[in-house]
């Protein structure tokens, strides 16, 4: 087994134990608490990966860090891209960064707020996924200035944020499958 999966399956066992509320013997020592991970469903990280490869991104940003599961989904797909993610809560960032070092893969955590992070971003970006409070359409117009043509972006709980499913779906070529919704930044469409 690679040293990236047998990390996410150690965050899989972490999620597992904080639901019946125990540290497990892995994550003694580390500052975490026993709120919830929120993690991606493996179904939907599975897909994840499908949609990353296919697309080939340069330079992927996640908005939702939480324990690192999905970025580290993110890496498995791509071993080249460069990956940011961004995380407000201290103790998820530490425990990202935690499992980052020990899967020794390259992914920048910042530490902010969501809408801060992209008051300030500048860099062109191939692929976004967005997974953390449901400002989605907020947050997808602050990144539009960086969003490289045919950008894609993947969102979860999209049915919480009425306001981006509306808008993409009278703009954009969408597809919704298991949850996920996902779409190519087309300005052409
Ligand atoms: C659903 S979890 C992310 C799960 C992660 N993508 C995964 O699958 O492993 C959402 C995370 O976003 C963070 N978050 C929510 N709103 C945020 C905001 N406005 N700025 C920064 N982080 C935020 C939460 O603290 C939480 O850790």
């Amino acid at each position: 087994m690679e040293l990236i999966d047998s990390v996410i399956k150690e965050i899989e066992e972490l999620d597992d134990a904080l639901q019946k509320k125990y540290i497990p013997k892995s994550h003694y020592g580390i500052k975490t608490n026993l709120k919830p991970l929120w993690k991606l469903s493996k179904e939907k990280s599975n897909l994840l990966i499908k949609l990353t490869k296919q697309h080939n991104p340069k330079t992927i940003l996640e908005l939702g860090t939480s324990s690192g599961y999905s970025a580290l989904n993110l890496r498995k797909a791509s071993k080249t891209a460069k990956i940011y993610s961004i995380e407000f809560d201290e103790k998820k960032v530490e425990l990202a960064k935690h499992h980052f070092n020990k899967a020794k893969v390259n992914i920048v955590v910042i530490q902010a707020r969501v809408n801060n992070a992209l008051n300030q971003w500048q860099e062109p970006l191939d692929l976004v996924f967005m997974d953390c409070d449901k400002n989605y359409l907020h947050y997808f117009n602050q990144l539009k200035p960086c969003l490289n043509p045919k950008a894609l972006i993947i969102v979860d709980n999209y049915e919480k944020s009425n306001d981006i499913t509306k808008m993409v779906k009278e703009e954009f070529n969408v597809r919704e499958e298991i949850g996920l919704l996902f779409f190519h930044y087309d300005i052409a469409s």
